[in-house]
């Protein structure tokens, strides 16, 4: 089968590997990819957000099976156009992936449905909003409404600080139209905890859980960005919290989006904080998550490919998902200078995964005269198993440590948090 996959970061690369490996698929082609993912995939230069490029290429090539993986493509509806030309997709249709397009539906989603989460309120009025904060406790958060490449949330810990990002969003509009409606919500304190789960509306089967680093310097310092590195599984997802967030959470959100009339099938990802109440949601992604892919799909066992149709023709509940009990690490490196300012375009060197024992994804490179160049932020993402956690972290630096690409910069204490759990 011929099978088109929507995107081009290091979560591409990781479900492009793991698809690889089931021999059901001749052909993968990546829309647009990077030049990392050229050893698996044909690339092709239409980009993640053209709609009707990726409609006319899979007609024209004709595509058997499209697996849409970034949020904006399936926010704009992306997987809504393939179907009615009659083609299976891995993805959730953009009436469902609103759970992640707009922050004030998940909130409302979440209050209606008595699903855990901060309390808050929503704004439209950008005065009504600042007379609030007079009075809102401290620390606060602030969320824009839409999509703001994993940006639109600011911890504020002063009542300036919060005004400050109230009016840079509502006035100064720095997220765009992202910012005509705002939440400010309460601020929760806890572990964090990503988990991704494969549903198809009826079902709902969790991944193995995982931790994100998303501050750009060790001990958790510096700017928020994508994510610097992730571990898997996440020590403080114990069985009494995940059967906890089965009962109060994954269940609920499913039968929540079902009686809206937004069946979600796709890869639904809950951003969980466990407070001393209990596990309570942060956020919903509509998509893997970047990096936490690269550490979940590496410990999957079974054909993801299966488990992707399943999704599709709404049989997960026949469907084997099983993962390994091995630890994963996956260290993020990136250009010096990331989120903010930076240079690209420096030629890198690196074994293969062989020689590493590690698994390389690639995230942001280019290809240029048969030499792979830095073409972006988060440049790769270098992902090991081992049977404990140390041993993949370990594993991951030294990985890590024989790769080389000027400005190439990493945390140094990804996984530390979580042995020390
Ligand atoms: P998000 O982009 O929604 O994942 O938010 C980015 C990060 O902000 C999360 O991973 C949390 O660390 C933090 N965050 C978001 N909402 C809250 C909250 N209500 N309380 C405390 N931290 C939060
Ligand atoms: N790593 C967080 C995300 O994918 O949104």
């Amino acid at each position: 089968m011929k099978v088109l996959v929507v995107g081009g970061g290091g979560r591409e690369h990781s479900i492009i590997k793991k698809l690889c490996q089931s021999e059901k698929i001749s052909k993968i082609y990546a829309l647009p990819g990077n030049g990392g993912i050229a050893a698996q995939a044909e690339c092709v230069s239409v980009g993640a957000k053209d709609i009707d490029g990726i409609v006319k290429f899979a007609v024209d090539t004709k595509i058997d099976f499209a697996v849409v993986a970034p949020d904006d493509p399936l926010v704009l509806g992306a997987v809504d156009a393939l179907e009615e030309k009659g083609i299976p997709c891995f993805g959730p249709r953009a009436n469902a992936a609103i759970i992640e397009g707009s922050k004030v539906f998940s909130k409302n989603l979440m209050k209606k449905y008595s699903i855990p989460t901060a309390r808050y309120e929503v704004f439209d009025d950008m005065q009504k909003a600042l007379d609030y904060l007079e009075e809102a406790p401290i620390p606060t958060v602030i969320k824009a409404d839409g999509l703001a490449l994993g940006k639109g949330v600011i911890i504020a810990m002063t009542r300036d600080e919060a005004k400050t990002a109230v009016r840079s969003m509502m006035e100064d509009k720095i997220f765009g139209a992202s910012g005509n409606n705002i939440v400010i919500e309460e601020f929760l304190e806890g572990p964090e905890v990503s988990v991704l789960a494969f549903t198809d509306g009826k079902t709902v089967v969790p991944m193995v859980s995982s931790m994100d680093h998303k501050r750009a310097k060790d001990n958790d310092e510096g700017l928020n960005t994508g994510g610097m590195g992730t571990v898997a599984p996440n020590p403080y997802y114990t069985k009494s919290v995940a059967d906890e967030c089965m009962e109060k959470i994954f269940l609920p959100t499913i039968n929540a989006m079902n009686a809206e009339g937004r069946t979600f099938k796709g890869c639904l990802y809950f951003g969980l904080m466990i407070t001393k109440d209990g596990p309570k949601v942060i956020e919903y992604n509509c998509r893997f998550g970047d990096p936490e892919t690269q550490v979940v799909l590496p410990l999957l066992q079974s054909d993801l490919f299966e488990i992707m149709q399943a999704v599709a023709a709404e049989k997960l509940s026949e469907c084997e998902v099983l993962f390994s009990d091995k630890s994963a690490c996956c260290v993020i490196m990136a250009s010096d200078g990331y989120p903010q300012k930076y240079e690209t375009g420096f030629e890198m060197t690196i074994p293969s995964d062989e020689e590493l024992s590690a698994e390389v994804f690639v995230a942001g490179a280019k290809l240029s005269d048969g030499k792979l160049l830095t073409a972006g932020g988060r440049v790769l993402g270098v992902t090991a198993k081992a049977d404990t956690l140390k041993e993949a972290i370990d594993k991951a630096y030294s990985a890590v440590s024989k790769i080389s690409f000027k400005n190439a910069y990493w945390r140094k204490d990804i996984g530390k948090r979580a042995l020390n759990a």
